[in-house]
């Protein structure tokens, strides 16, 4: 089983599929040209499916597929199908393009839930956002999951100033529909310009709400990213993911496998092992996941100052989002 030096039991695994996407999101992708890693040097199909099953023999039982944009790869319904074998509860995040052109594969993977990213509910914001002109599709895809009985949860990065005005309309989405909207705090990943007076906070998120609302926090589990909220009435609720400000490191699970088939103990660790290139070259990769596991630090890769008003972005040793999917 797959515990660290402080206890904590790993049983959440993310798999990056790609580090392509279809949208340009800013505080993803870095502005800079950014070349896209090669096929082949993206674990195949056979595997991630072989690596997979190594983790899920450790006690691994959830396995969230991520990106760049997971969809985006042509062979995900083979990707899909292989994982679907596994006795694990599959989810993936995505943000949302392809959805109508995969609707038969996604159904058929029987995910437990999608996380759908979507940071503004105004057709200019979203096309400023992720330089594409898509929130249409992206919103009637939305529709279309829900239509098809698929529970969504909205993730919304809120950054100050630039989308903070629109936490009550997401909010209000709530009332009818049942979703959970989760508000995310800013992070900050290489080449995404991340400064610290972008971030907008868990408590100022919910003070913009009790604005309008009265909120009930609901009880979560401990490995949860999200404190959940809940208003009398709605059928869907909110969240929200402090990472900036309150941390939940005490009770991680994650630990995640980036597209070219690195281990990363953590969404901020420095330290990465190569399993891709190990599983090709024959060697056993259990005793490389188990060593990675024991370096893994207690919270944000051990290398954020968990006051977030002292983060220094320029000093941040890391990937950039769209490389390690979240
Ligand atoms: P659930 O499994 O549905 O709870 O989703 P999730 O929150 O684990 O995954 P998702 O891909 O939807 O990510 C939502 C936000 O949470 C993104 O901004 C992620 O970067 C962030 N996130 C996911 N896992 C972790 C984690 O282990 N630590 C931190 N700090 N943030 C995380
Ligand atoms: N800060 C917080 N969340 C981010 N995401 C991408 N970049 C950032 C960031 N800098 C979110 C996306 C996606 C999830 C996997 O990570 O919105 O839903
Ligand atoms: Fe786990 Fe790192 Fe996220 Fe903290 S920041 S919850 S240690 S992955």
């Amino acid at each position: 089983m797959l515990f660290d030096k402080f206890g904590r039991q790993h049983t959440y695994l993310r798999i990056s599929l790609t580090d392509n996407c279809n949208l340009r999101c800013f505080y993803c992708m870095p502005e800079e040209e950014y070349a896209f890693a090669a096929h082949a040097k993206l674990m195949q199909p056979d595997e991630i499916l072989a690596i997979a099953k190594t983790f899920v023999s450790q006690g691994i039982t959830k396995i969230r597929l991520t990106g760049g944009e997971p969809f985006v790869r042509k062979d995900a319904a083979l990707i899909l199908a292989g994982l679907a074998t596994l006795p694990v509860e599959l989810t993936c995040t995505t943000n949302g393009v392809r959805v109508d052109a995969l609707l038969p594969v996604i159904k058929a993977a029987n995910f437990s839930s999608i996380n759908i990213s979507l940071d503004t509910l105004n057709t200019e914001k979203f096309h400023k956002i992720t330089g594409r002109n898509l929130f249409d599709r992206v919103w009637s895809n939305i529709g279309l999951l829900l239509e098809s009985g698929i529970t969504c949860k909205l993730n919304v990065v809120v950054m100050k100033g630039l989308n903070d005005n629109e936490i009550i309309d997401f909010v209000a989405l709530t009332e009818k529909w049942p979703l959970e909207v989760r508000f995310i705090e800013f992070m900050p990943f290489s080449g995404n310009k991340w400064t610290n007076n972008q971030v907008f906070t868990l408590r100022e998120i919910k003070d913009a709400i009790q604005k309008s609302y009265t909120i009930h926090e609901q009880v979560g589990s401990i490995h949860d990213t999200a404190k959940h909220f809940h208003i009398a009435g709605h059928r869907g609720s909110f969240a929200v993911i402090s990472t900036m400000s309150e941390p939940f490191c005490a009770g991680c699970n994650r630990i995640r496998l980036t597209a070219d088939g690195k281990l990363k103990n953590c969404l901020f660790s420095t330290h990465e092992t190569d399993l891709l290139t190990a599983y090709r070259q024959g060697q056993p990769i259990l005793p490389l996941i188990q060593a990675n596991i024991e370096a893994k630090a207690f919270a944000l890769g051990g290398q954020l100052a968990t006051d977030f008003t002292q983060i220094d972005a320029d000093k941040l040793q890391n990937r950039s989002m769209i490389t390690i999917g979240g």
